[in-house]
């Protein structure tokens, strides 16, 4: 999605737009444009493509000025172009825009700005915000803000520049991501925080319908009114390393690396003797009793990891869980009530359709749960109850440790749930944490082993289809490697169940099509087996995933990937980590921009 970055200080602006803007990159997009203010002259260059195109120009041309606002555009409305990046400038006067977001009745703003006398030259719906805010500009260009968003439906993050009224940034947020970053003589605004991790820790994470006023100075968070809203400072932990490749190609090979830390960090402080507990968690035994229903909603990998929660739920808690995926859970008619209970899962904390979800549930009397992994993110402040991952700032595009450590957190709510149900055993108990505490040195061994994954990429990236197989939680696993793989390689993949196989799939099994099984389900194994015995009879090449230890029939499988032997409700982490290095050197093989694959965007902030 659109990145956003703003700044007022005293040094060169498009030193921090630039650098801002890098960090922002993991958010996809396919142009970025700045905005300078100079001596009541406001400068935009702009340009299709990677950031380097607008920095290459910004190193021959050099944009003077200490005031300015950056982009780095997703196309929504109109394709990828040099006129419709952003920033966009009014027509008339001098005020100048970066926006992320969707204005939804931008048709009918632009059509009554036409008769007021506008023109536009893209076909963006953000052209109209400029204009808009002209149309209502009488010298004050917070008070001209406030009156073009009254008008603007839909979801924005903005950063407003103006000539005629220098030295200032005006911003504002509704339903898309913004923070304030406070420095010494010197603000920044921007879509989150990597961008601004190097300047200052200490920021303002801005609520919907906040407006600030950016000045040298500081920033002052204003209501609509202009009346002063008195906001807490909040104060980054992580280093700026964090948000930096530390020596890998990739920030996705860096952060496959991090699991085994990112898995004990979330362990840390949610189990002891008395078993596992949540800080800050006020669901009883009581509120459980009179749940008439558990929904688990999210999208993409954090759907696939509320599959996973759903089975560790019913196992440990004996209590029912569906899992949807939010923009369908969203319009249909859930049968929501004041007696449910919403678990959301979102890594970043501010994909459009699960925030809409978890407000729609509100709005019910649902109670909410959120697991998320970003402090400070929409989701996590609005949910009555939030499960953090520990993961750190995950970059690039493909997620992983956030789906490992949602997986993990996922056991843990099962076996939280079914201490407060009294349905966990003290045996049970004790294996999964026993279990779970061993996961980062399980992964460790994945790692070392890499490199033979990399030889099942060398035959997977001459392929044009890939069929992931698995039954019970490996069929959630088989979801998420398959989406992996697609996402990075644009290889062509489908997942399957293994029993669903004869109801149609099988059709497409033909000489050579490459099949992966995962067969990590003790008591599902022989069934694995004979499934793919079925797709190796039409010809299929078939690559398992099993224990190390395990007996099974090589005859079956043209490779087998051995992973460590752990409990079966865990092992999808363990080969989740294979499943990714699998994706990650298949994209290389095939010389693909692993961070930032074609048409993603990391943070989904629009519907
Ligand atoms: C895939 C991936 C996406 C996200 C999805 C939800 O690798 O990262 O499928 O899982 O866009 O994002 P969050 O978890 O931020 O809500």
């Amino acid at each position: 999605m659109c990145g956003i970055v703003g700044y007022v200080g005293k040094k060169r602006a498009t030193n921090f737009l630039i650098d801002g803007l890098s960090k922002l990159e993991y958010r996809g997009y396919d142009s970025a444009g700045v905005a300078v203010e100079n001596d009541g002259k406001v400068t935009v260059v702009k340009h299709k493509g990677r950031l380097s195109n607008l920095s290459d120009d910004l190193d021959k041309n050099v944009l003077e000025g200490t005031v300015g606002i950056g982009h780095t555009r997703w196309a929504t409305h109109g394709e990828p172009s040099d006129i419709n990046s952003h920033p966009h400038k009014s027509s008339k006067g001098n005020i100048t825009v970066v926006h992320n977001g969707i204005i939804e009745n931008y048709l009918e703003l632009r059509k009554w700005l036409k008769e007021q006398g506008y023109e536009f030259k893209s076909q963006t719906d953000t052209e109209v915000v400029p204009n808009l805010i002209h149309y209502y500009y009488e010298g004050d260009l917070f008070k001209a803000v406030v009156k073009a968003t009254e008008r603007l439906e839909g979801s924005y993050a903005l950063g407003v520049i103006c000539g005629d009224d220098p030295d200032k940034v005006v911003a504002v947020r509704k339903d898309s991501p913004l923070i304030v970053g406070l420095g010494e003589g010197e603000t920044f605004i921007a879509s989150d925080i990597p961008a601004v991790i190097s300047y200052t820790r200490n920021v303002y994470l801005l609520d919907d319908n906040e407006f600030v006023l950016v000045t040298r100075d500081g920033a002052e968070v204003l209501n609509s009114d202009g009346s002063k809203i008195d906001k807490e400072v909040y104060k980054v932990t992580w280093s700026a390393d964090a948000a930096e490749k530390g020596g890998y190609d990739s920030f996705m090979m860096k952060e496959i690396h991090e699991q085994p830390k990112a898995i004990r960090d979330t362990l840390t402080g949610k189990i002891s003797n008395n078993g596992v507990s949540f800080e800050g968690f006020n669901l009883t035994k009581e509120d459980l009793d009179g749940v008439d229903r558990v929904y688990i909603v999210a999208c993409g990998t954090a759907y696939h990891a509320g599959l996973m929660g759903k089975v560790a739920i019913e196992k440990f808690a004996k209590i029912p869980v569906e899992v949807d995926i939010a923009s369908e859970f969203r319009y249909r008619e859930p049968l929501v009530t004041n007696k449910t209970l919403l678990i959301t899962v979102s890594q970043s904390g501010e994909t459009a359709d699960t925030l809409a979800v978890l407000r729609d549930c509100k709005k019910i009397g649902a109670k909410t749960l959120a697991i998320t992994n970003v402090v400070g993110s929409t989701i996590s402040r609005e949910a009555d109850n939030v499960i953090y991952t520990m993961a750190g700032p995950e970059i690039a595009v493909a997620s992983t440790k956030a789906y490992t450590t949602q997986v993990v957190v996922m056991n843990l709510i099962g076996m939280y749930f079914g201490q407060l149900m009294g349905s966990l055993t003290n045996e049970s108990a004790k294996e999964l944490e026993e279990a779970l505490t061993l996961l980062p040195e399980k992964i460790e061994e994945v790692l070392a082993k890499k490199e033979e994954l990399e030889e099942v990429a060398k035959i997977l990236a001459k392929e044009q289809d890939v069929f992931f197989l698995g039954r019970g939680v490996d069929y959630a696993l088989a979801l998420e490697g398959s989406l992996k793989l697609k996402e990075i390689t644009y290889i062509h993949s489908e997942a399957y169940a293994g029993g669903e196989l004869k109801h149609g799939p099988i059709a497409l099994i033909e000489e050579g099509t490459k099949v992966i099984a995962l067969l990590t389900q003790t008591k599902l194994r022989e069934k694995m087996v004979s499934n793919i015995v079925e797709v190796k009879a039409r010809g299929a090449e078939t690559i398992g995933v099993a224990y190390e230890g395990d007996e099974i029939d090589e005859s079956v499988f043209n490779k087998i990937v051995r992973i460590p032997k752990v409990l079966n409700m865990v092992a999808p982490v363990v080969a989740a980590v294979s499943l990714q290095l699998l994706a990650y050197y298949t994209a290389k093989e095939k010389n693909f921009d692993i961070d930032k694959p074609r048409n993603l965007a990391k943070s989904v902030t629009v519907e």
